[in-house]
């Protein structure tokens, strides 16, 4: 299976992952899935780093020229993400105080985004999402696109996650974890909202 570029028309098919793990707790279940879709957006940046692999016609909404297996995105240093032109456009069906909820996912993100950043050096690249459709494809997925990043120069790849996503996965494919915090304003009264920054050495 190779490594291509992604396709965009693909979104739908990894938010139906995802739509379970992140769902928000306001809105119709159309909202829901728009924000779910928001988070995606974000963690896809302006750059020639958006990957999928594509599988046999045996895999679920599979066409003629099989389905999406997994896909990884990544961001470099000053990478830019045009996502907020997509929520101006498509946030206009749905009322204000659903979209304070966008409005907090946003805020998580940039800061994650952030303080991952700031801990890179120019020649590291950030893993900004990562999902499979199939067990198997997600470590293919990134063990070709880790090759193709060390053959052009990349150091090492950082990423952030939460305990929303699957954390432990990293721990068990060689990635170190660099630091470890509590989101408070996502905490609930009985659980701490954990977030990690992990490091692996191309
Ligand atoms: C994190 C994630 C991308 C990992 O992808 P994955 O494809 O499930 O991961 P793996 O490639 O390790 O495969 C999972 C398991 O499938 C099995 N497997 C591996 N290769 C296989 C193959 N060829 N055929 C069948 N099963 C296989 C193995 O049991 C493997 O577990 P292992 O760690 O013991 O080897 C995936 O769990 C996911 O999409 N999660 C939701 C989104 C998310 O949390 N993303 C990350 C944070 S943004």
């Amino acid at each position: 299976m190779q490594l291509e570029p992604f396709n965009f028309e693909n979104i739908p098919l990894l938010v139906d992952v995802v739509e379970p793990l992140w769902c928000p707790s306001v809105g119709s279940s159309e909202f829901k899935r728009f924000n779910v879709e928001y988070i995606v957006r974000n963690n896809i940046w302006e750059n020639d780093y958006r990957f999928q692999l594509m599988g046999g016609s045996e895999v679920e909404g599979a066409g003629a020229r099989g389905g999406i297996l997994s896909a990884a995105f990544f961001a470099r240093k000053g990478d830019k993400c045009s996502v907020e032109e997509w929520f101006a456009r498509e946030s206009q069906r749905f009322p204000e105080e659903w979209l304070t909820a966008s409005a907090m996912s946003k805020t998580f993100l940039t800061l994650m985004d952030e303080r991952t950043l700031s801990l890179m050096n120019d020649d590291d690249i950030k893993l900004s999402l990562f999902i499979s459709r199939k067990p198997g494809a997600g470590s293919q997925i990134l063990d070709q696109a880790c090759n193709h990043l060390r053959d052009e120069g990349w150091k090492n790849l950082y990423l952030w996650t939460d305990c929303e996503c699957n954390w432990q996965w990293y721990f068990n494919h060689g990635f170190t974890l660099v630091k470890e915090d509590i989101y408070e304003p996502f905490n609930s009264e009985d659980e701490d909202y954990k977030t990690y920054i992990f490091k692996r050495k191309l």
